[in-house]
């Protein structure tokens, strides 16, 4: 695959040569990211960021990683403070914005939303999220996170276990990992969740056609003997009312004394975040914060190395980085 140009609307875009591809750059923007050394590589170059459902990690990280690499930022939050809330198409926005930016990246609430924006765009897309359907910037940084912190225990994606856990049903990011998770070889998955929530069938069905194990389960015990525990939060925003997100929260809690008894000495606990850390959800436990098998502030900040790598591929700079480094004067623990 040639990046260059193009969308990222969909992990489907990827094989596994394109992913080896985004994770070597991904690690090469290491020292950028960790302000040991700056470029400026993408000087003069603008990203519309265009989040139009709330967000931290993937819109703060989006800008994040265009500055790094020496670009503007331009950002538009929230509906309400955009002409898509005067009766404007996503079309129109699209020929607008993508005027004014060298790349775009957006999140909507609508499943189609950002595929569909991206056909009235000049400049590349990138999809922060469109409603249930995918997050595929999230699905390469989860990636990206397990292969590393399998590394540490010398296993790799191929032949690994993972538990995915909680909203399986709106969850975009376990979707889009799961379509990822298709291009390996010879995978556990043991899917938990509360059978109104379970994976779409389009997506289990893919899993098995790879010739992945699955297990299918709303019950958490029992289950958390794997390489990976992926937990998710209760999607409410996707649900008629909060009433009807509250008869789940709360279901498939994990905390230090559950993964003492039940995980192994080394699984990895990820989750994209935001938990929901409210007394009657707390799907990932506080206690567990200094457990170091949390992997999941690592995660997040993967998630400014992947969007780094992903800018540089699209804009088409990804092996002259290193041409436009400049001095760093000014101190920085990172
Ligand atoms: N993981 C993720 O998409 O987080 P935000 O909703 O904060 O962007």
């Amino acid at each position: 695959m040639s990046f260059k140009g193009q969308h990222i609307l969909s992990v489907k875009q990827f094989d596994r040569d394109s992913i080896t591809r985004v994770f070597d750059i991904a690690r090469q923007m290491a020292p950028y990211a960790g302000r040991k050394k700056r470029t400026r590589v993408l000087d003069g170059a603008i990203l519309g960021n265009l989040f139009f459902e709330p967000s931290t990690r993937t819109r703060v990280s989006f800008g994040c990683a265009f500055n790094l690499l020496g670009g503007e930022v331009r950002e538009t939050t929230g509906m309400e403070s955009s002409a898509l809330s005067k009766g404007e198409s996503l079309f129109d926005t699209a020929r607008v914005i993508s005027s004014y930016s060298d790349v775009i990246a957006m999140r909507h609430p609508q499943a189609g939303s950002v595929a569909e924006f991206a056909e009235g765009s000049r400049v590349p897309v990138l999809n922060g999220g469109d409603g249930a359907n995918e997050h595929p910037t999230q699905a390469l940084l989860d990636l990206f996170t397990i292969e590393r912190e399998l590394a540490a225990s010398g296993l790799q994606i191929d032949g690994m276990h993972i538990a995915m856990v909680g909203d399986l049903k709106f969850g975009r990011t376990v979707h889009s990992l799961s379509k990822l998770l298709c291009l390996y070889r010879n995978i556990k998955l043991t899917l938990v969740s509360p059978a109104e929530l379970a994976m779409p069938d389009d997506i289990v069905s893919s899993l098995t056609n790879a010739g992945h194990q699955l297990v299918i389960s709303d019950k958490l015990e029992g289950h958390l003997n794997a390489d990976i525990v992926y937990q998710t939060r209760i999607q409410e925003e996707r649900f008629p009312s909060k009433a009807d997100a509250d008869q789940y929260r709360g279901k498939f809690r994990l905390n230090q004394e559950i993964y003492t008894r039940y995980c192994k000495s080394n699984t990895v606990i990820m989750h994209p975040l935001p938990r929901d850390s409210r007394m009657e959800a707390n799907e990932l436990d506080n206690d567990l914060n200094l457990n170091p098998n949390l992997a999941i502030f690592r995660q997040a900040d993967n998630g400014v190395l992947v969007r780094m790598a992903l800018f540089a591929l699209t804009l088409g700079v990804e092996n002259i980085v290193k041409d436009y480094e400049c001095a760093v004067p000014w101190y920085s623990n990172k």
